[in-house]
């Protein structure tokens, strides 16, 4: 396994592949497969050990090409090569909400993945699923909770918040009174605020938990302009320069997770993936946090986690595509994300590795997110089809102007609906 940054060596590793092929003549040809990747935490450091027992059994080798951690700056990139039908990348891991709007490029893998699909929940298959062809295998599932600081939350006498403005009270109280103590580095609650995918992500739980529906539903119907969707961002706006630093503007996981791991926050929402990490040798916080569903919001009573997750797709560009859905089998398999789970504490999309014993023991939170993650709200990505990238980017936009005090909420809301109507034009396409 070996890593690449440029495309001159994408290039070169074409090259070698087409070498290995000829110089076989037709016997067993080993080949070099190439796979992009944006990545979090330690799945980069991880993935040579991951892949290592497919290349041991096949004799090929993986070059994995690390990409930039936002989905948003993934995205871009992707659709560029993918438009241009560049040949140098095998395999692509795509995020959930991507295979309606790539799925032209890549592989149908219904038939080499027959076996591996009744293994998985059967809605992420189908959220892969795009007119009948399988167009990713799924390699692990995202579902994010609200991470908490059992030790201070004891100090200070307050429990875990159930709602939003019940951990608005508690992060400004524990605030307070740890800096009146000293320690003035503290924060409240830490989030991704940053004008990128995963601003959708936390705008649409305060909005979904508030009551104020999914942005668009599942038939098609813009449904964002409404009261408590404005009463949700409105006190999400609220916390910046009080409980979130105004940094919180342009924060993406990690950052969040940087400062989280200092010991400096209360309570932070992300994904999974910070568990393990957050309980490393190297974490101030090791030991010390919980975690919660997300609160609830205004008169609702159910939270809202947004449904995340990770895929592997094979291009259609690929001169290796047997080796390439090979390796997608192995990485959605049982073993990998067996690994996958104890090594990055990524939720698992093979239903049994619910009930492994080794995964429970190495990540406690696996098991206990399984219904976390099976009433986790979908993004819009199915009923607005091509166009869910730009409904995506104008929702954070407009959410991202009032965070940062430029609009008031129910203004933005108003424009964005009359933006998403002009986008939809009669119909999704
Ligand atoms: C996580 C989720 C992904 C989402 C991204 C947003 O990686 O798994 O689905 O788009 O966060 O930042």
């Amino acid at each position: 396994m070996t890593f690449t940054f440029t495309s001159a060596a994408l290039r070169s590793t074409a090259l070698a592949s087409a070498a290995a092929i000829g110089l076989a003549g037709g016997a067993v040809a080993q080949v070099e497969i190439t796979y992009v990747s944006g990545a979090v935490g330690n799945a980069v450091a991880n993935f040579a050990e991951l892949v290592r027992p497919w290349e041991e059994a096949t004799g090929n080798t993986v070059t994995l090409v690390p990409m930039p951690a936002s989905t948003t700056d993934q995205f871009g990139q992707y659709r560029l090569w993918l438009a241009a039908q560049n040949g140098d990348i095998d395999l692509f891991q795509t995020d959930v909400i991507w295979a309606p709007q790539l799925a032209n490029h890549f592989v149908d893998l219904t038939e080499a993945a027959a076996d591996l699909i009744p293994q998985h929940f059967p809605s992420i298959i189908e959220s892969q699923t795009v007119n009948g062809s399988l167009v990713a295998l799924p390699i692990f599932t995202d579902a994010p909770a609200l991470y908490y600081r059992a030790d201070l939350l004891e100090k200070h006498g307050f429990d875990v918040p159930s709602t939003w403005e019940e951990m608005t009270v508690t992060a400004q109280a524990i605030q307070d009174a740890e800096r009146a103590e000293g320690n003035s580095a503290i924060w409240g609650f830490i989030w991704q605020g940053n004008a990128y995918e995963g601003l959708t992500c936390n705008a649409l739980e305060w909005v979904k938990s508030f009551g104020g529906g999914q942005i668009v539903e599942a038939d098609g119907t813009i449904s964002i302009n409404n009261p408590e969707a404005a009463a949700a961002i409105e006190l999400a706006a609220s916390w910046v320069g009080t409980i979130s630093p105004e940094g919180v503007l342009a924060y993406q996981e990690e950052e969040a997770r940087g400062l989280w791991q200092t010991g400096n926050a209360v309570f932070m929402r992300n994904w999974p993936y910070a568990y393990g990490l957050g309980n490393g040798e190297d974490s101030a916080v090791r030991g010390l946090f919980g975690v919660a569903p997300l609160p609830t919001g205004g008169d609702n009573d159910s939270s809202a986690a947004t449904l995340g997750g990770w895929n592997v797709a094979v291009s259609r560009y690929s001169a290796n595509q047997e080796a390439a859905i090979s390796l997608a089998l192995y990485l959605s398999g049982p073993e990998a994300q067996k690994q996958r789970a104890i090594n990055e504490s990524n939720l698992p999309t093979i239903i049994a590795l619910y009930d492994d014993p080794d995964i429970a023991e190495a990540q406690p939170i696996i098991p206990q997110w399984k219904d976390v993650f099976l009433q986790a709200v979908p993004r819009p990505s199915a009923p607005t089809l091509a166009s869910y990238n730009q409904v995506s980017s104008m929702f954070w936009t407009a959410v991202h102007d009032v965070l940062s005090g430029n609009t008031t909420a129910s203004a933005s809301l108003e424009l964005l609906e009359a933006d998403l109507e002009d986008l939809k034009d009669g119909a999704w396409r």
